[in-house]
């Protein structure tokens, strides 16, 4: 059984809906257990019992908020170096296209890179000209088809590179990428 954290911020409730988007995804993947979690209710324990963690933030100035970062901050002393080899991806929710969620996205991927974390972006297209190579993003809500596909498809693909990596189970790796749409 393969286990996914989705650990999210949110202040105004953006980034909590795609987290729940991220986490129907993974619960695509047979056998394969999802918790969701806001990091005012997560803990040491939850990241320890994950075997992949998707984690979302708004974008604030461009990176991640403060209780995001706080989080991470916080867990340092306890389980840093502890954790290394779980699988990572990023997700976020900006004010507007070119608003920094890439950039938030990736300052994520430093801090999960820091913990020891795989990390991994996505090449799949999920609708015409709309991708996720550093991670999920969308202005405000998840809204549009193609938003909540790219949710979805990266919580989906955290779980396959956990069934498959960590879970032994090599039958539930990704095929070929989708190139229709590009
Ligand atoms: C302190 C603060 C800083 C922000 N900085 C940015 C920013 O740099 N770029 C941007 O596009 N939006 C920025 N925003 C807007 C949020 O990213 C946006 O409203 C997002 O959809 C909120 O997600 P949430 O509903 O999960 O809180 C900022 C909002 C706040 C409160």
């Amino acid at each position: 059984m393969g286990k996914v954290l989705v650990l999210y911020d949110s202040r105004t409730g953006y980034t909590a809906k795609m987290a729940v988007h991220v986490a129907e995804g993974a619960r695509t993947v047979a056998h394969t257990e999802v918790r969701v979690k806001s990091v005012d209710e997560a803990g040491q324990e939850d990241i320890v019992w994950a075997d992949g963690l998707a984690v979302g933030s708004p974008t604030n100035l461009g990176v991640m908020s403060w209780k995001m970062k706080r989080f991470w901050d916080d867990l340092s002393d306890g389980i840093w170096g502890k954790v290394d080899g779980k699988i990572a991806c990023a997700f976020s929710s900006s004010g507007g296209w070119g608003g920094g969620s890439e950039l938030a996205c990736m300052a994520l991927l430093t801090v999960l890179m820091n913990f020891g974390f795989l990390v991994f972006g996505v090449t799949d297209y999920v609708g015409k000209q709309f991708t996720l190579h550093y991670g999920a993003v969308t202005a405000g809500e998840p809204r549009d088809p193609k938003e909540i596909a790219a949710c979805r498809r990266l919580g989906q693909r955290l779980a396959q590179w956990v069934a498959g990596y960590i879970d032994g189970r090599r039958d539930l790796l990704p095929g070929p990428i989708d190139t229709r749409g590009m």
